[in-house]
């Protein structure tokens, strides 16, 4: 099959803006990936294309962006997956909206992990642990109340597809607030009150308007608007 890309590019040191860069490829698989796709352009056509990718199996999280204008990770993303028309392919390639393009499809992510750390994503219990040195235990319900927020793997997929966050980048967004729900229910972890703090402030969870982009658009399946949504009720309630 042939498959024609269209990649946005941008090189701070030479352009003054972004343009489309247009890479025809032939004997493509329907089940190579968009990752294949775009190492095969960077390797056979154009050495300067920048991207970040790592694992090639979905878990580093590092090669999110939009692909036929919907967030997702390349290395995730058959080519049979793709809408054809007629005899041949066209894959559009952006980088993800809302942070700043360093190079090509490569974006800033500080602002994100700056959001990100904010929510103080780490266990926090001060209480001495159990005497006789086993693990702070947990039934299987109170663990299976976090259970999907725990497979979070940063890829900012979420946040970068959620209009409130386009609109204010002083918004937390629905990637750090998975992160602060997956501790707040956590039945061991004594952090909750300073994270809710966090999340409960003005550009917390309460600038989501459900608009479901980021559920749409996790390679994780999270959902992560249920989990927004839970943060709220708590806020709400002042029960967890
Ligand atoms: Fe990526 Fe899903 Fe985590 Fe958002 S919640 S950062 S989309 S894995
Ligand atoms: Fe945005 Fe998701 Fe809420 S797309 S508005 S964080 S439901
Ligand atoms: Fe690691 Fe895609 S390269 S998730």
């Amino acid at each position: 099959m042939q498959v024609n890309l269209r990649i946005r590019r941008f090189n701070p040191e030479k352009d003054t803006k972004a343009w489309w860069g247009e890479y025809t490829l032939s004997d493509v698989h329907p089940t190579d990936t968009v990752l294949d796709l775009l190492n095969r352009v960077k390797w056979e056509i154009d050495g300067t294309l920048s991207l970040r990718r790592s694992c090639a199996h979905g878990v580093c999280g590092s090669d999110a962006m939009r692909i036929n204008e919907v967030n997702a990770l390349a290395c995730k993303t058959l080519v049979q997956r793709l809408e054809k028309k007629g005899d041949t392919m066209t894959i559009q390639i952006e980088p993800i909206l809302g942070l700043r393009v360093i190079k090509d499809l490569i974006v800033d992510m500080e602002p994100f992990m700056e959001h990100y750390r904010a929510v103080m994503p780490y266990f926090i219990n001060d209480s001495p642990p159990p005497a006789d040195g086993r693990e702070r235990l947990q039934s299987q319900e109170d663990r299976a109340r976090f259970d999907d927020t725990t497979k979070c793997i940063l890829c900012a997929c979420c946040t970068t597809s959620c209009p409130s966050f386009w609109a204010n980048g002083k918004y937390i967004g629905p990637a750090s607030i998975v992160q602060a729900h997956r501790f707040i229910f956590d039945s061991r972890d004594e952090g909750a009150a300073e994270r809710l703090k966090v999340v409960g402030d003005t550009f917390g969870v309460w600038r989501c308007r459900t608009i479901f982009n980021c559920t749409n658009a996790c390679p994780r399946d999270i959902e992560v608007t249920k989990a927004i949504a839970e943060v709220k009720g708590v806020l709400a309630t002042g029960e967890i």
